[in-house]
C-alpha cells in the first residue's frame, strides 16, 4: 500500500497533443483535490511519455530509474509512478513487468487516472489502455486559468498508416470531437484569458462531423468569438487539405498565415513506399493553391531522412523540394525504425552516417532558408501577440502572424498584441519596433 497522493507534477514529452493531455490530466487531479508541485517533491509523477522515434521505451525505464534514485535519496521513499502517453498504450505490460510501475494509462483512457491512482494506492497495479471512442473527453472538467496561447485537440488519431509511423497504433483511429464541444471548449479558454488558440489533431484538417462539417467551418465559428484574436491549427495532411481551408486562408482575418504541411521526401519513389498518397508534384500544387488563397503564407513541414532504401538521388530530390518550396521553417528527422510498423522489416536500412551527412546538409538548406524568410519579413508591420519576457530587462518575447519569435523592446503585458515594425532578422527570431499603445 502507498499513501494516496497529495500532490503530483505532470512531465510531458513529444508533440503538441500531449502537451495539451499533460494540461488536462492536471486539470484533473486538481479536481481531485490533488495540488500541483515541483517533480522533485511531488507525491505522484506522471510521465506523459512519446514513442515517435528513437528509443522512446529505453527512456522511460531510464527516467523512472532518475526519478526513484533521485527521490530515495531525498526522502528515502519514491513517489507513485504513471506512465502515460503513447509509449504507455504501446509498451504497458513490459513497463509494468520491468520497471513496476504503479499505473500504466494509454492516451484515449486518462479519463480514468483518479480511479487508477486510488486503486494504485490500495495496492495494485492499474493498467487502462483501452480506446473508447469519444468517452475522454466528456469526463475531463472545465478548463483552468491558461495563459495567451492555448492548445484545443479536436481530432485525434490517424488512419493513413504511413509506413513509418506508429501513431495509428498507439493513437488509434481519426475521431473528431463534436462541432459543440469544441466552441463551447474554444470560449473556455478565451474567458480563461486566451488570446489565440490552436486547433490540434495528428490529422487536424481530416475533421470533420457527422453534419458534413469540415475544419473551415469550424475556424469560421471561432473567428466569431470576441476576443479570441487568433487561430492556429496543426498538424494536417496534404491529400486532407480542402478547398474550404484554402479558401478560409483567403477570407478569415483571424486565421494566421501560418501552414504545417508535413512532405517527409521529396522522392516519388519513397513517398510511395511510405505509403504517403500524394507524390512530389501534387503537393507543389497544393502549396500553389496555398499561396494564391494567402501568398504571404509561411509553410512549415516535416522531412525524415535515411528511409529504408533511401538513395542519394532520392534525397537529391528532397532537396530539389526544398528549394522549390522555400519553407519558413521546418522539422527534420532521421528515419528510425519503430517496432510494429512495416518500414521497420524492409530491406536496406540505411547506414547511420548516411543518416548523419544527410541530415546536416537537409538541416543547412532549411536553415538557410528560414533565415531567408526572416530577414523577408524585416520592414513588415504586423502584430505580436506577447508571450513572455525576453532575455534582458524591459523586454517582452512574442509570435507574428508566421509564427516567428519577436523580441520587442517595451513595456509590453503578457497577452497584449503589440503593434510592431519588424526591423531586424536572426535565423530564430526576429526584433521589433512599437509602433503604436498596445491595444487590449
Ligand atoms: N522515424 C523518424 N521520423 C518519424 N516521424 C514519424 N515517424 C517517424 C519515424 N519512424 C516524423 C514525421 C512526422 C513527425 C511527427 O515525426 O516526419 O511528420
Ligand atoms: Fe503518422 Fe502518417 Fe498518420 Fe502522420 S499521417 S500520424 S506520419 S501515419
Amino acid at each position: 500500500m502507498k499513501p494516496v497522493p497529495k500532490t503530483f507534477a505532470v512531465k510531458s514529452f513529444g508533440c503538441q497533443m500531449n502537451v495539451y493531455d499533460g494540461e488536462r490530466m492536471a486539470e484533473l487531479m486538481t479536481r481531485e483535490g490533488m495540488t500541483p508541485a515541483d517533480a522533485s517533491d511531488a507525491d505522484l509523477i506522471v510521465l506523459n511519455t512519446c514513442h515517435i522515434r528513437e528509443r522512446a521505451t529505453e527512456k522511460v525505464f531510464s527516467d523512472i530509474g532518475r526519478i526513484r534514485k533521485d527521490r530515495r535519496a531525498k526522502d528515502g521513499r519514491g513517489p507513485m509512478i504513471a506512465v502515460a502517453g503513447c509509449v504507455a498504450q504501446a509498451e504497458g505490460e513490459e513497463i509494468i513487468r520491468r520497471a513496476k510501475v504503479d499505473v500504466v494509462v494509454g492516451p484515449q483512457a486518462y479519463h480514468n487516472l483518479p480511479k487508477l491512482v486510488a486503486e494504485a494506492a490500495a495496492g495494485t497495479t492499474a493498467l487502462d489502455t483501452d480506446m473508447p471512442v469519444g468517452s475522454k473527453f466528456a469526463a475531463l472538467p472545465a478548463r483552468r486559468t491558461v495563459g495567451p496561447t492555448a492548445f484545443l485537440t479536436v481530432q485525434e488519431g490517424c488512419d493513413k498508416f504511413c509506413t513509418y509511423c506508429v501513431v495509428p497504433y498507439t493513437r488509434g483511429a481519426e475521431v473528431s470531437r463534436p462541432f459543440a464541444a469544441i466552441v463551447d471548449e474554444a470560449k473556455a479558454l478565451v474567458d480563461a484569458g486566451a488570446r489565440e488558440i490552436t486547433l490540434l489533431g495528428q490529422n487536424v484538417n481530416a475533421w470533420e462531423d457527422t453534419d458534413g462539417r469540415g475544419l473551415h467551418d469550424l475556424i469560421r465559428t471561432l473567428d466569431r468569438i470576441p476576443s479570441l484574436a487568433r487561430i492556429r491549427y496543426t498538424t494536417s495532411h496534404p491529400n486532407d487539405m480542402a478547398q474550404g481551408l484554402i479558401d478560409a486562408h483567403r477570407d478569415v482575418e483571424s486565421l494566421m498565415p501560418f501552414l504545417h504541411l508535413p512532405v517527409q521526401s521529396g522522392s516519388d519513389r519513397l513517398l510511395k513506399a511510405m505509403n504517403r498518397s500524394h507524390d512530389r508534384t501534387s503537393y507543389l500544387q497544393l502549396l500553389d493553391r496555398v499561396r494564391a488563397a494567402r501568398p504571404d503564407i509561411a509553410l512549415s513541414g516535416d522531412f525524415i531522412v535515411g528511409f529504408p532504401g533511401e538513395t542519394d538521388a532520392d534525397f537529391e530530390e528532397t532537396l530539389r523540394l526544398v528549394d522549390a518550396v522555400g519553407y519558413a521553417q521546418a522539422f527534420s528527422f532521421k528515419y528510425s525504425p519503430r517496432p510494429g510498423t512495416p518500414a521497420a522489416d524492409m530491406a536496406d536500412q540505411i547506414a547511420p552516417d548516411v543518416m548523419d551527412e544527410r541530415l546536416q546538409r537537409l538541416q543547412a538548406a532549411l536553415n538557410r532558408d528560414q533565415l531567408a524568410f526572416n530577414e523577408s519579413a524585416v520592414g513588415r508591420i504586423c502584430d505580436v501577440l506577447i508571450e513572455r519576457p525576453g532575455k534582458f530587462a524591459g523586454q517582452m518575447l512574442g509570435k507574428s502572424p508566421w509564427l516567428q519569435s519577436v523580441l520587442v523592446d517595451s513595456a509590453f503585458a503578457i497577452g497584449d498584441i503589440a503593434r510592431v515594425e519588424l526591423t531586424a532578422a536572426g535565423p530564430k527570431s526576429l526584433t521589433g519596433r512599437q509602433l503604436v499603445a498596445a491595444a487590449a
